[in-house]
This record gives C-alpha cells, structure tokens and sequence, in this order.
C-alpha cells in the first residue's frame, strides 16, 4: 500500500492506483472536491491547485506514488481561521464570480502569504500576479483576486509591508464611483445604499462556499445510486459519409451497458435552439459536418470504463472534402451543407441615400476588417446528470437555459415536457458556450433508455470540440465623412462562418449588422451580413454577439477618418455620438438613456488626454433579443415552512450574480434579511424567461422580483409573519413586447427594449505594453456595484485577450488548438490594472433604470487596443488578433504560437 497524509489524516492507496492522478484519487476516492478538474491534466487552470509538504502542486499531474509518504492539504484541510479569512477577503472584494476556479487560488494565496510571511519579503501586486500565472481565471479580471489576497494577507498572516495598492478611483461629474471593494462608494442622486437592497453591494450568492469548494459544480455531484458514466464518440473527421457505427468490441468490454447511436432516438433526432439542424448523432448513411459531431454515447459501470471503451468504437466512413470558408461554400457548386444551401440568412436594412451620402463627402473610408474564431473557455467543462423520474426524466444541468434545455430533451425523447424537469446545479461560467445543448441530451436520452441515472463530464479536449464559438467575420466598409469629421454614409458588408450548425448564429449576425455603426449617428446606411454554414465548428453565441467584431470595425474607421480630417480620436467620437433623438444603424430613435454614452466619454476623456500613447473607443450593446420578439422575465417567490423564500428563475445563475440581485430586489421590497432567500433555476412553467443571454436577466429579472416581492409584502404587512405564509407563493412578470421585427413596415422601429454604453481608453506605456485600461460604462442602475464592476473587469480581460492574443484556428475545418493553455488567454501577470468607472443614466425599461452590463465590458476594447496600438507604432491594423504588435509579444503559449504557424501553413497549402 501507498501511505501518505491528507489534510492531517494518514490514508492509504492500493499498489495498483500508483499511476492515478492525485486529482482522481482525491475526488473519487476521498470525496473531497474542492480541487477541480478544468484542463483535464494539461497542467495549465491550476483549478487542481493542492499543497504538497507545503508547496503549491496541480494534483492533475501528480500521480499518488508521487505523494507517498508526503503531507498533501487540500482547500478543505487549511486551518478554520485561514479559511475563514481568506474566504471572506476574496468574498469581500468581488473575488468570485464563478467560483470554480477559486479553491485552486486558494491554495495559491495561501502558499504564497506563507513564504512571504516567512521570507519576511514585502509582498507587493506583482509578485501575486505572477504568483498567479499557473492559473486561469476566465470571469473576473484577476485584480480583484489579487485584492483578495493582499487583504488576506494583511487580515491573517503577518506578511510584512504588504504593499496595499491606493485604491485609484477616476473622478466624473456626476458618475457613480467605485474603489476597488465598493467599501466607499460616492454615489450620485440615489444617495447612500443599504448594503443588502438595491444599488449595494451584497456579497455573490454562495460566495463564500464557492471559495472554499463547498458549492457542488456538477462533476462534483455525489453519485446517486446505480449511476452510470456516459462517454461521447466524435466524427473523426469534419467532413464524411458515414458508413457504419461498430460497437461490438466497445459492448465486449467489461462494464459496459450500452452503446446509445441515431438508432435509439425515440423522437425527433435533430436539436436547435432556432432551427432544428443539429443531429444528437449523425446516422450512418449521413454525412458529418463537423468535427464536434457525435456518433454515439457509450455508457458504463464507470467513467474509465465507458472512456476505455470509446476508444474500441469503429466509424466506418468515406473521408469527404470539407467546406473551409464561407467563399468556398457560397462558391459555384459547392456542396450542400443542409437542404436549404449554405446560405443560412442574409440580414439587410437600408435608410437614406448611401450613394449620394458617399459621392458627397469629403473623405471617404474603404477597409475591410476581419475578426478571428475563439473560445469562451469557461473553466467549468460541460456536465450532466439525468435520472429517471416518472414517465420522463430529471436532468442536471449547468447550461444557460433550463426551459430551452427541457423542450429540447422532451423532444429528443418523444415525451410531453410536463414529464422533463430541468434544474440548475452549477454553471462555472458560459459566455454564451451553454446556450446550446452539448450533453445534456444524449445523457438524458441514456437515462431514459436504461431506467438508470447517468453521469457525462466532458474533458476539455472534448468540450472545445462541441460546443459553438465566437462567429469569425469579415466586415467590408465604405464610410463617408465631411471635413469636420461628421459622418455621412456607410456601406457595410459582413460575412460570417456560422459553422456546421445554425445554432444562434443568424442572431449574432444581425446583432453585428444592427451594431456596425456602433454608438454613432450616420443619416444614409446600407448594411448587409450573411451568414453562412461551413465544415468549421459552429459558432453561435458569445459575450458581445456579433457588437464586438462591429465595434472593432467601425471604431477603427472613426480613426482613421480623425487621421485624415486632422483631429483626434476624442473629437471625432464627440462629433458623431448618438444623443437622445437620434437614431441607430437599425433606425431605432435613442431615448433619453442614451444621455449617458456622453457622460462615458466624458469620464475617460481625460485619461485619453494626458497619455503618451492611448486609443479611445466607444461600445453599445443591446439589452434583450428584441427585434420583434418578447423578452420576458418571470420570478416566483415561494415561501416554505421553514420561514425562508424560495425564489424562482428561470435564468442561469452563471457567475454574472443574478441570485443576489434577485436577494437584493426581495430585501428591498419587504425589508425581509437576504440571509432568508434562497434562489435557484428551475424549469417550471410560472418562469420560464427563455435563455439567459443578450445582457437581459438582470433587466427583466429585477422588474419581474420586484413585482413578486411588492405582493409579498403586502402579505407581510397584513401582519401575516412568514411563517403564517407557508406553502404561498408570489408570482412576479414583466414581459416587454415593444420591439418591432426586423421586417415590419414602420418608420420608427424599435429594434431593442433597452441598450447600455462604453467608453474605453487603453493605455500603452513607453515600451509599447499594456499599461491601463480606464473603462466608463452607463449601466443605468448598478443593482450591485462590485459585482457590476466585475463584470466588466472581466469583459475588459477577455477583450484584451480578443485584442491581442485569443484565437482557435482551423485547418481543413479541424481545430489545430486542443488545449486551454493554448487559447491565448492572458495572464494575470499581463493583465493590466482596469479602472471601472460606473455612469448610472436610468433605463426607461430595465429595473430600476438598469441595463445590461453581461457582454459590453468587451465590445469597445478590441477598437480601443487598436487605437492604441496606432498612436505607438503608426502601424493601422485590420485583423484580429494583433500579434504583430509589441503588446502582443510574450502574451501567447508556444502552443498557440505554434498552432498560428500551421494555420499559416494550411493557407498556404491550400
Ligand atoms: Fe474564476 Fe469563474 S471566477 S473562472
């Protein structure tokens, strides 16, 4: 036997689990889940993060014989009062969103306060950024955390002179200002707010848990009795017929139930969230379209078991040449991707007199701009469980829509949707990757099948294999202006490759078209974007969907025509900036929320000013789908016998903190402690809301609780206690049905219910590195200002990362990156500091004068990086990312490098 101690207690591990991970070995063997498993053992998430004899190891690469005879402490071993304070400094500061990367950090922080404790060094923020670089945190930004860990650090452990960052606060007329733990906050007409209601700063939901790996993710679920292991088979290829599916020599292996393929579709195979083309597995006699394609699930006794045997099935199949662009598949003679051609949509709108506007202008701007596929790469890989449950199924769940979830499930499955009950456990963030079903049918369909629970975990190689990414786009454009500056005319053409599958991806390109002008009014437009289907992964939807590929493009014709006109990138902006009155691309007339996209400006324009090089972009998002369609929230508050609230959504809770603003709505309202008020997603019918997606949940979710709560309270002030009110329920909605579809005959379209606004400055410093990035963001009302602030913290990060260095390139319709540390996500170590500057310019639809805040972080940045870039080298740039600039050197894994030179090589072989 292998002997060793674990958080203090001496355990043993057979001979034979010598070559098992440690991470294995401490979550199935030991139960102890707060090590997570995010990059399936490339070494690079550090979410496994442990303590051996002290020092910080990624139990994903350690194997057990590597411990023996050693001390190994998990999150769960450090001692209470570390716990408890290093909990509550990254609860504290806005530390965690997600949270599943954080009992990792956890374990850093505290080795790293030790050996400064020890070394009596002082500790400053760069040593804990590069502390940090083992780890990737996709959802906050990173400062926050190493706020977290200098607090903790001056609360806990005697370190020496820790250095304490003065916390910068951006001074606006006006504006709502936040440090960097929303401690002191100056506020602007609202005045000062309680700490639990609305416009407070409450801490995440279960925030405290989360640090501490208390709060089950998915995988980390506890197996029900009887659980089976679910394994996908992909296409091995992305284009081919397939022949045959042989499972005889995966059925012969030990352990094995079954082999689940098209065959055992009970009802309708194909899935979508708009049009029903995605097969749950291709049959034989199909083609594949993509190499994210699943042919068949195998199910076992065990993980290992039902992975081991994936590898026995045989396609048997006829490799066929696939579609790799969208020129190819609009080519002549190209190949039909799905009956109706490989054109999937092409979304047009005109106003005034394009031609006219263009011969009469004084410069005339003609670029093409092209944007790159990436990844979301939320740290949680895609999970399910499924149980049997009367005459359907119950599903677990960590994707962005339980309702959409369970109507596709009842469909797979031939059922009524009253018998699928979708819920909730975890979502360790999603971006927009969990929109779509990954898993959660075929494990569904297992369960159902086999009157067993069934448990699928994707690995990471697997889960940037299926889910859909970011739309690559060429965006073609011709903008006229006068000699001011002013905006005349624009023709903009867009293409985009939607992939494989539909999924949402004719939404993000009208999203792109809606937004080519982004912020800024232009009298004559002529806008056209088509979506077209290839044999690349799909691509659907994610943070910004289609506004940031725009913001890109027309943030850098706004340069380049302050370039020709002689003023700068402030005034051009200035000049064309919508104001309340004038209209959108899509012809939508502002309403007087738009007051704040000037106050943004204004708030960065300084910063802009006074820097050596600098670029300045401004961002509109939209709130809600709209476009004709309802955008609805629904929250039902249900008191329980216990004396507390249980609150229903049907959103996701996915890090963005919708659970405590849903608290903090409820506390407002009835004055009941937050404490009382559990929130969960549910697919009940009472509130079903659709997906959690364009930037909407918070808007449509605080209008929908505050209804809610507004009847609970008046129960409560019947002088009914909340005990005499158990087993009654409170049933909040707001459904908004003001927008117009995108052909109704009007002159005065109402294209979104509500919109926010950016402005950006991104600062270089004399070596042309990141230096800082000042962030104004009109958000109408910041329901919770730390956790708003770290939404865009984080959206600032994954913009820069847009910027500079994320991509997830293909050859011949395969992806060439199969790994997380591969994505070119930018470290903590070059993260530069993000000052947030909140504008609260009311909403006249959103909440409480709220508007969204999800997806804007990053639609200016792309536009901002380059304008910055500019001002250092003079260099203009058209194509993301901008690896050639000296911003970009050092920020990408010689993985990522590598994989740019074989997309280099694959053109050129073509
Ligand atoms: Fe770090 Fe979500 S909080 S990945």
């Amino acid at each position: 036997m292998l002997e060793f101690w674990l958080n203090g207690q001496q355990v043993q591990a057979p001979k034979a689990a010598a070559d098992r991970t440690l991470l294995a070995f401490l979550r199935d063997v030991q139960g102890l889940t707060s090590a997570k498993d995010g990059c399936s053992g490339e070494g690079t998430c550090g979410c496994c993060a442990v303590l051996v004899d002290g020092k910080v190891a990624l139990a994903c690469r350690r194997s057990v014989e590597s411990v023996d005879d050693r001390q190994v402490v998990t999150v769960e071993g450090l001692k209470p009062l570390e716990q408890e304070i290093l909990r509550d400094s990254f609860v504290k500061n806005g530390a965690v969103q997600c949270g599943f990367c954080t009992p990792g950090i956890v374990v850093r922080a505290h080795a790293l306060l030790h050996k400064y404790a020890q070394s009596k060094k002082a500790l400053g923020r760069e040593d804990i950024r590069r502390a940090l670089s083992g780890h990737t945190c996709r959802c906050t930004g990173y400062q926050r955390i190493v706020d977290a860990i200098i607090q903790a650090g001056t609360d806990i452990l005697d370190a020496p002179s820790v250095d304490v960052r003065t916390n910068e606060v951006i001074i606006a007329e006006g504006a709502r200002l936040i440090d960097r733990t929303g401690a002191e906050t100056m506020l602007g007409e609202a005045g000062p707010a309680a700490a639990s209601g609305v416009g407070g700063s409450l801490s995440n939901y279960r925030a405290g848990e989360k640090v501490l790996g208390r709060k089950d993710f998915l995988a980390d679920v506890k197996a029900p009795p009887r659980l089976l292991h679910g394994a996908v088979v992909f296409s091995p290829v992305p284009r081919c017929r397939v022949v045959a599916v042989n499972k005889s020599a995966a059925l012969a292996v030990d352990g094995v139930v079954a082999v689940l393929t098209a065959a055992d579709v009970p009802g309708e195979r194909h899935i979508g969230l708009l049009s029903k083309d995605w097969p749950l597995f291709v049959a034989p006699g199909e083609e594949t379209r993509c190499v994210g394609d699943v042919l068949a699930l195998v199910v076992g006794e065990s993980a290992d078991i039902a992975r081991r045997a994936s590898q026995e099935i045989v396609i048997e199949h006829e490799k066929l040449a696939p579609l790799t662009s969208p020129a190819a598949a609009l080519a002549d003679g190209a190949h039909k991707l799905h009956p109706g051609g490989n054109l999937l949509e092409t979304c047009a709108f005109r106003r005034g007199d394009v031609e006219k506007a263009l011969k009469s202008s004084d410069v005339v701007i003609e670029e093409t701009f092209v944007t790159q596929r990436i990844e979301h790469a939320f740290l949680e890989p895609e999970a399910a469980i499924a149980a049997p449950a009367g005459d359907g199924v119950k599903v677990l769940s960590q994707g962005q829509g339980v309702h959409d979830d369970r109507r596709q499930i009842a469909s797979i499955l031939g059922v009524d949707e009253a018998v699928v009950d979708v819920e909730l456990v975890s979502n360790g963030g999603a971006f927009g990757g969990k929109e779509d079903l990954s898993i959660q049918g075929q494990t569904a369909l297992a369960a159902f099948l086999l009157g067993r629970p069934v448990k699928t975990v994707l690995s990471r190689e697997e889960s940037l294999l299926l889910h859909p990414k970011r739309h690559p786009l060429t965006l073609a454009y011709t903008v006229g202006a006068d000699r001011s500056g002013k905006l005349l005319g624009a023709r903009v053409r867009i293409v985009g490759d939607t992939g494989a599958y539909a999924s949402v991806g004719t939404k993000v390109m009208e999203r792109a078209a809606g937004h080519s002008m982004g912020p800024y009014q232009v009298d004559s437009v002529d806008v056209e974007a088509k979506t077209v289907y290839t044999n690349n992964p799909p691509c659907g939807a994610m943070r910004g969907f289609g506004a940031n590929q725009a913001a890109f493009a027309i943030e850098g014709v706004l340069d380049r025509i302050a370039a020709r006109v002689g003023i700068d990138g402030l005034k051009i902006r200035r000049i064309n900036l919508l104001t309340p009155g004038d209209r959108f691309a899509t012809g939508q007339r502002m309403g007087q929320s738009a007051k704040g996209l000037s106050r943004c400006l204004d708030a960065v324009a300084r910063s802009y000013q006074h820097a050596r090089f600098a670029g300045i972009a401004c961002g509109i998002k939209n709130t809600g789908i709209g476009n004709g369609q309802a955008d609805i929230g629904r929250v039902l508050l249900s008191v329980t016998d216990t004396a507390r609230i249980q609150a229903f959504t049907g959103f996701t809770e996915m890090g963005q903190g919708l659970f405590t603003i849903i608290q903090q709505v409820v506390a407002e309202e009835t004055g009941l402690d937050p404490s009382l008020i559990d929130v969960s997603t549910r697919s009940l019918p009472e509130v079903e809301c659709g997906m959690t997606t364009a930037s909407r949940a918070t808007a449509l979710s605080t209008k929908a609780a505050k209804r809610a709560a507004v009847k609970l309270n008046e129960a409560l002030r019947g002088n009914a206690p909340l005990e005499q009110l158990a087993g009654q329920n409170f049933h909040g909605e707001f459904i908004c049905d003001i927008t117009t579809a995108p052909d109704a005959d009007t002159d005065e379209p109402v294209t979104h219910m509500a919109f926010s606004f950016a402005a950006q400055v991104v600062v270089l410093n004399d070596d042309g590195r990141l230096e800082r990035v000042i962030a104004a963001h009109d958000v109408g009302r910041a329901i919770n200002p730390v956790q708003c602030s770290g939404q865009i913290e984080g959206g600032v990060h994954m913009g820069l990362g847009y910027a500079l260095s994320e991509d997830f390139p293909c050859v011949d319709a395969k992806p060439v990156v199969s790994k997380l540390g591969d994505l070119g996500i930018i470290k903590a170590k070059d993260t530069p500091t993000i000052d947030v500057i909140i504008i609260e310019e009311p909403d006249e639809v959103g909440g409480y004068g709220s508007k969204g805040v999800g997806e804007i972080g990053l639609v200016p940045t792309a536009g901002a990086v380059a304008g910055a870039l500019n001002s250092y080298d003079g260099k203009w740039r058209t194509t993301l990312p901008m690896t050639d600039s000296e911003a970009a050197k050092g920020l990408r894994s010689p993985g990522a490098r590598k994989a740019a030179v074989s997309v280099v090589r694959g053109r050129v072989g073509e």
